[in-house]
């Protein structure tokens, strides 16, 4: 079993050293791939941090290299790398610009592809396959260059995508990681646990998954971790943002824009709620919901008197609420 995962560690570092090599050293590499990454303000330091990687548009470039190396094709298959159609092998990731993932300890446990050209009808971005090696719930994206910085900031940054990592990384802004586009899992919030209590969430400037977001978030407060929320300007992300702002500007729009989670929550449910009773008592037993994750009690009655104000409710209604759901008398 062991031998397994060695084998499939040993081919995704192969792949990874081959990506690179593609992206600095080939004509087509340099002309799509690099100039990609440098029309989106990497620089070539960033691009060698983050081991960035170019995957030809050739349909078996890498299988073929790999298996003249004698990387067996059984690991190229099991890590995602290449794919099988009937007979025919090809290359997973080809034709795209590539994001290594790395483990805690910079081992590349997968890959992240993305499609040069918008127009194409495929999914932006490709993600390896679960696999033996390649656990998506428990990886966070950037964690293996952002460690250090999480721990001495004493806070983490957690951003939706690899764009937005690296661009902040480059920024100066280095205590940053992505779940990838998907909701944050217990396992993730572990990782980040063992560095620091505080997380700070910067949520993309396109709403539609904000509210839906929120619920993982949850999450965070039952690990009794202290969560602030940040929204960027409609239509910016991190990267975007980060490329049009100096250093400076960007820290001062987080420390000006983060806003105590439990408190950003009731602020949003209370404009949804628009003073319609039926909404209002929904939507307050949603943030008494998010409030009964928090472990310390202390904590919990301050949020009942803030949220209070907030959604113009008494606080003797809040308490009650929150006693029933944590099965307790009030
Ligand atoms: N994502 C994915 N598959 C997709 C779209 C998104 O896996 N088809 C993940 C990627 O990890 C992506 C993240 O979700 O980085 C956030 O998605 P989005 O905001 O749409 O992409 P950006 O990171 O902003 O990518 P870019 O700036 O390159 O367009
Ligand atoms: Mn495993
Ligand atoms: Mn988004
Ligand atoms: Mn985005
Ligand atoms: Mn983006």
């Amino acid at each position: 079993k062991a031998s397994v995962k060695e084998s499939m560690f040993a081919v995704s570092a192969f792949a990874r050293d081959f990506f690179v090599k593609q992206l600095f050293k080939t004509d087509e590499g340099k002309s799509v791939g690099l100039s990609y990454f440098k029309e989106r303000g990497f620089t070539n330091e960033t691009i060698k941090k983050f081991e960035l990687g170019y995957s030809p548009e050739n349909w078996s470039a890498l299988t073929d290299r790999a298996q003249k190396e004698k990387y067996q094709l059984d690991y190229l298959l099991s890590t995602g790398l290449t794919k099988k159609s009937g007979e025919r092998t090809y290359d997973a990731f080809r034709g795209r610009v590539i994001f290594p993932i790395h483990s805690m300890s910079g081992r590349v446990l997968g890959f992240g592809g993305r499609i040069l050209d918008q127009s194409k009808k495929t999914a932006k971005y490709l993600n390896s396959p679960e696999s033996e090696i390649y656990h998506k719930s428990k990886i966070l994206y950037g964690l293996y260059q952002a460690k250090q910085a999480i721990a001495k900031n004493d806070n983490c940054l957690l951003v939706e995508g690899y764009t937005d990592v690296i661009q902040f990384n480059q920024s100066g802004l280095k205590n940053v990681v992505s779940s990838s586009g998907t909701a944050l899992t217990p396992d993730q919030i572990r990782l980040i646990k063992r560095l620091t209590s505080n997380i700070t969430v910067l949520f993309d400037g396109d709403a539609a998954g904000q509210r839906a977001s929120l619920r993982g978030v949850d999450l965070i407060l039952e690990q009794d971790m202290n969560v602030k929320i940040c929204s960027f300007p409609e239509g910016e992300d991190p990267d975007s943002f980060a490329r049009k702002n100096t250093f400076e500007e960007v820290s001062d729009f987080l420390k000006n824009n983060a806003q105590d989670f439990i408190q950003y929550k009731a602020s949003l449910l209370a404009k949804e709620a628009q003073n319609d009773p039926v909404k209002t008592s929904e939507l307050t037993r949603d943030i008494v919901e998010s409030i009964a994750k928090i472990p310390d009690p202390i904590k919990q009655e301050l949020y009942i008197k803030s949220c209070a104000d907030i959604m113009k409710v008494s606080e003797g209604i809040l308490f009650s609420t929150l006693d029933q759901m944590l099965n307790r008398q009030s």
